[in-house]
């Protein structure tokens, strides 16, 4: 029997931005679309018979919050996760990024640093940037092809009385670490020793590999709860970006009560009836799929090993979550612009350069593997071919 993750999709049906010019380029149309970080699955199919029923009651008008959505998204965290979550402690906002600016708006004021650990995902620089914080940087530390924190780097940063609150990634795109609780303990007790709230992003966190498991930050204990503002979303999970919003989790109740007059303040409370569906079923009846998925992607992580073990100068760093694979490419000697080049010109893939992610990025690209089988390995073959015509 065929596999219906191994069934193409032209994604290209609809305006999807993984394929589009906006990111390709007028010129860029042929190549490998493997940047933006979502799958090229159709959802689950359970999600998909709920919209459709949505869609088939033919009124949408003003709605609320259905009942079942909640008790989902708890439930999903207690029996995937081992995390209780309170559900007057969750809110709905519609996306992780507009949590991270109201965060950082209402808990920090202009010139406040903002730490962050490099490299890390792009839109952290963004948003600290449109909002006029200061970025403070504490690189990740690679060894031996693993990622670490640095945790004497981070106690001194956070020392500084312009740090106010930290970005965490957890799971980190994109280096596809998956957070300890040993980590995050240590990361969490020199947060909290040092009046810096924690801001977890934590839309990977479903997406791990066998031997790694996520651990919200808020499920280390209550304190760790107290000092944390937790991001959630099916986006990542069920491939549902563009039909879905996202959960803020709020444990201390005077932030909880800012969040909401913020939200409040910027209207932030329409309800969207299809994503509301499509999250209500994801999250109560999209279990098996995701474990499905979560084979294949093992499958093309060890496609990508296989294949990256027969070139000399790209390393895989070894992924414990996300779908996203952080290649390590500084071997072959290239400039970032020059490796950029390469793999459009050569290899004809658009993956996100490393550059993007902030210092250390330099020499590596990010490969969103995603995708059917087949896609990755063609364009495998074609990395392979570009490298071994370098002279
Ligand atoms: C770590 C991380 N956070 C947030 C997002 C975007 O989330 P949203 O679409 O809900 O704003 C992404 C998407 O790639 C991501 O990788």
């Amino acid at each position: 029997m065929t596999d219906p993750l191994d069934q193409y999709i032209n994604r290209r049906e609809v305006p999807a931005l993984k394929v589009h010019r906006m990111v390709l380029g007028a010129d860029g149309m042929d190549l490998f679309p493997a940047g933006v970080a979502d799958m090229d699955f159709k959802a689950p199919p359970a999600v998909l018979n709920a919209l459709q029923k949505r869609l088939g009651h033919g009124v949408f008008g003003y709605e609320t919050v259905p009942d079942g959505l909640m008790p989902a998204l708890t439930g999903w965290l207690t029996t995937r996760h081992g995390w209780d979550v309170d559900a007057a402690h969750i809110l709905r906002s519609p996306n992780i990024l507009n949590t991270l600016a109201i965060a950082a708006s209402i808990f920090t004021k202009a010139g406040d640093g903002v730490i962050v650990q490099p490299p890390v995902f792009f839109d952290f620089y963004d948003i600290l940037e449109e909002n006029n914080r200061s970025l403070l940087s504490n690189p990740l530390i690679l060894k031996d092809g693993r990622y670490t924190i640095d945790f004497g780097g981070l106690a001194q940063l956070a020392s500084d009385p312009k740090a106010k609150m930290i970005y965490l990634c957890n799971p980190h795109n994109p280096v596809g670490r998956v957070w300890t609780p040993a980590e995050l303990i240590k990361l969490g007790d020199i947060c909290a020793c040092h009046d810096v709230l924690v801001v977890s992003d934590e839309i990977h966190g479903d997406i791990t590999f066998e031997g790694h498991d996520y651990t919200p930050f808020s499920s280390l204990g209550p304190s760790y709860a107290q000092n944390v503002i937790t991001c959630l979303s099916p986006a990542k999970s069920f491939n549902i970006a563009a039909c879905c919003s996202a959960f803020t989790v709020i444990t201390d109740d005077a932030r909880r009560k800012a969040f909401q007059v913020e939200n409040s303040r910027l209207t932030v409370n329409k309800n969207n009836a299809f994503a509301s569906a499509a999250m209500t079923a994801a999250y109560s009846e999209g279990g098996t799929w995701l474990d499905d998925v979560l084979h294949y992607l093992a499958g093309n992580v060890a496609l990508v090993r296989a294949q990256l073990a027969t070139l000399s100068g790209v390393e895989m760093i070894e992924p414990e979550g996300t779908f996203l694979l952080w290649l390590d490419f500084r071997k072959l000697g290239f400039t970032p612009e020059e490796l950029t080049e390469f793999l459009r010109s050569r290899a004809c893939w658009a993956v996100t350069r490393g550059q993007a992610f902030g210092i250390g990025g330099e020499g590596f690209a990010r490969l969103n593997i995603a995708c059917t089988r087949a896609k990755l390995t063609s364009a495998l073959q074609q990395l392979s071919a570009a490298i071994n015509q370098i002279d």
